[in-house]
């Protein structure tokens, strides 16, 4: 990856013409987009625009072959098992919990590497640990409150139903404080009275004492509608609009790109 052309001392995220090709397949092409510090940004666009593959360029997990990334303007080379430290959860499509463990447990485990080492003391017994451990449940268990899911704190993952294990992987992502939370399809698979609630969460996020930014890549058009100050679209990996929602809807470049595509039966809507 190169630096970007010219040096940025933009807060937040930024992409700057980020290319991606798996073999001869151009899966990003010059993508540009920015995730500015209390904002809901949300990425969208036909089955295979290169949504996943973006989000995927964020984590860590694909390299772009062009282009390059900052964080707070400074060079941002991803790699998934350093994101926490920086500040950055996320939630993958599906859910990925950890079947072993139960709700709390698996919400604890989302806590950044300085609380965990406190809770890993507490788990081999070791002393001084105690008040950590209990700190950290604390705030796993007020976090479940917030998301209305702490009666099962208790529970295996496996026993519960699949909006209420979405609620557990962003209770996980959140413990962590980030300051910026990536979140892939998080609506894939819920109902519509789950979207909504779904929705006022995303929302209250800016407003956590934290402050929280939000990179969103969704399907679900009534969602990223109501939830995002800005959107980029995607088509054939490229970016062809951008802006805030009530000027995509009305864009005819999205329409077009969504008429000429499949659009899956639970995307709430075209543009
Ligand atoms: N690992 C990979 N190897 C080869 N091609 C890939 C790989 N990942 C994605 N692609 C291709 O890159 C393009 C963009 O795929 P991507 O999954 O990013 O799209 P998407 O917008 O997330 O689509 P969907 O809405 O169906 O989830 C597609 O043509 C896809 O087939
Ligand atoms: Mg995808």
């Amino acid at each position: 990856m190169s630096p970007p052309a010219t040096p940025t001392d933009d807060p937040g995220l930024a992409l700057h013409h980020v290319g991606v090709r798996f073999g001869g397949l151009v899966a990003l092409d010059d993508v540009s987009l920015r995730v500015p510090p209390g904002r809901v940004v949300g990425v969208i666009g036909p089955n295979g625009a290169g949504k996943t593959t973006l989000f995927n360029v964020v984590c860590g997990f694909v390299r772009p072959s062009g282009g390059s990334l900052t964080l707070d303007g400074r060079p941002f080379r991803p790699r998934p098992h350093r994101l926490t430290r920086l500040g950055i959860g996320r939630t993958l499509q599906g859910v990925g919990l950890f079947p072993g463990l139960t709700v709390l447990e698996n919400v604890t485990a989302g806590a950044s590497h300085a609380a965990r080492a406190g809770f890993a003391a507490a788990l081999f017994g070791l002393p001084g640990s105690d008040r950590d451990e209990r700190r950290l449940r604390a705030e796993a268990l007020a976090l479940l409150a917030e998301l209305g899911i702490d009666r099962h704190a208790a529970a295996a993952p496996a026993t519960l139903p699949y909006p209420v294990r979405k609620r557990v992987a962003l209770a996980r992502a959140l413990i962590a404080r980030p300051r910026l939370l990536l979140l892939d399809e998080p609506a894939g698979g819920l109902g519509a009275d789950d979207v909504a609630e779904l929705a006022d969460l995303v929302r209250a996020l800016p407003q956590r004492a934290d402050g929280c930014a939000v990179l969103l890549v969704e399907h679900h058009m009534d969602l990223v509608m109501s939830v995002c100050h800005e959107l980029v679209v995607l088509d054939f990996g490229r970016v062809i609009a951008a802006g805030p929602p009530e000027r995509i809807r009305d864009d005819p470049r999205v329409a077009e790109a969504y008429l000429g595509a499949d659009v899956p039966a639970d995307a709430g809507g075209t543009p």
